[in-house]
């Protein structure tokens, strides 16, 4: 089926993720942790960490949006917008966007950050959208990407398991085939914003020696408090989403959930009657990306996918935030 709306197609995409590989063994010797407890609460098995000094999420875009430049054919020249989404990005200003534009010389584009935890890339997906259908610009470069590591306290137990390091990109263009994003619901709910946060180097608590004793710089977490509301309200939001461009599980040809942990996505998966075969899994690899993850699965999976499959993307994170976004992939991979 053909329409006269232009929709906004994602027409390449690429990851990056560092080499250095942090297993459960290792954390077992910085934490009182085990390989098993970690498996079988989260599904994690190792993930990636930046290692070296002076080297932020831009290098992770960058990289990232080299890549998808390279495979898509595409002139740096050429990019009207890069969006960014992070929530560690390089400094507060300039953005990260910013930066990878200059590095990769999209010296035409401009470009922002977007921070919205690890509802980042669904957001920024569904803002990169607007400017294709609307006309505006011809090809826009969105990114998930988050240097996690550099927020992470590695002699506590609770939250160095659960992150990595890494991104990805996308090249959104128009399309007229009618394959592209359809649709997409975003939520928030700032009253859920202390329980997952960073609570110092805003403009609230500016770095101090006490920020710095107090640890206040590194993620703050309660775990099962946002657990029982990932899960709840993740499989609402996908279940939503379904009703209402009224898809069944059997016309969902692939679940694209953020990667925080693997109870989450079972959850939302059974909600929306799929099968583990439709359920794109890398979190096993690479742990909780923050924005990094659903872009990282298109980079793994990217194969898999044919002209025309419905994908149903689906996350939630710090805000709290979270969101569902419906598309229809634009091209065989060869
Ligand atoms: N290794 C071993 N034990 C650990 C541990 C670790 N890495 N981290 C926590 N524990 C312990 C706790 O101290 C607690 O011990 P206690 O009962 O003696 O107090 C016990 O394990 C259970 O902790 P709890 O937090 O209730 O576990 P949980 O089943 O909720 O799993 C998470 C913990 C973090 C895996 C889970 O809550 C979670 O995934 N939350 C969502 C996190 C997330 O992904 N957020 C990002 C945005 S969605």
């Amino acid at each position: 089926m053909s329409s006269n709306k232009i929709r906004a197609s994602i027409t390449g995409v690429h990851g990056y993720v560092p080499n250095y590989i942090l297993s459960n063994s290792e954390l077992e010797k910085l934490v009182d942790t085990s390989d098993e407890w970690i498996v079988t609460r989260t599904g994690i098995k190792e993930r990636r960490i930046l290692k070296g000094d002076m080297k932020g999420t831009s290098i992770i875009g960058t990289k990232c949006v080299e890549g998808l430049l390279e495979k898509t054919g595409t002139s740096a020249n050429d990019i009207d917008l890069i969006i960014c989404a992070t929530v560690t990005p390089d400094m507060f200003f300039p953005s990260t966007a910013n930066l990878i534009a200059n590095n990769v010389g999209a010296n035409n584009s401009y470009g922002f950050d977007l921070s919205a935890a690890c509802s980042g890339f669904l957001y920024a997906l569904a803002t990169g959208s607007q400017f294709i259908e609307s006309g505006a610009h011809k090809k826009v470069i969105v990114i998930g990407a988050d240097k996690m590591s550099s927020i992470i306290d590695y002699t506590e137990r609770k939250n160095c398991v659960l992150f990595g390091d890494g991104g990805g990109a996308v090249l959104l263009e128009p399309s007229k085939d009618n394959t592209g994003i359809q649709d997409y619901i975003l939520k928030s709910d700032g009253s859920g914003g202390d329980m997952l946060c960073l609570k110092a180097g805003g403009s609230l608590r500016p770095a101090s020696i006490k920020t710095i004793e107090n640890k206040e710089h590194y993620i703050y977490q309660e775990g099962s408090s946002v657990f029982k509301f990932a899960v709840t309200n993740m499989a609402n939001v996908s279940e939503e989403i379904m009703l209402k461009n009224n898809l069944t599980s059997n016309d969902i040809s692939y679940l694209v959930p953020h990667q925080a942990n693997k109870r989450i996505i079972d959850a939302t998966a059974n909600r929306m009657g799929v099968g583990p075969e439709k359920v794109l899994l890398n979190i096993e690899k690479y742990g909780n990306t923050t924005a990094g993850t659903i872009p990282l699965c298109f980079w793994d999976f990217e194969k898999k996918f044919k002209k025309g499959d419905n994908l149903v993307l689906a996350a939630f994170g710090g805000g709290f935030t979270w969101g569902s976004l419906y598309l229809k992939w634009s091209y065989n991979t060869k």
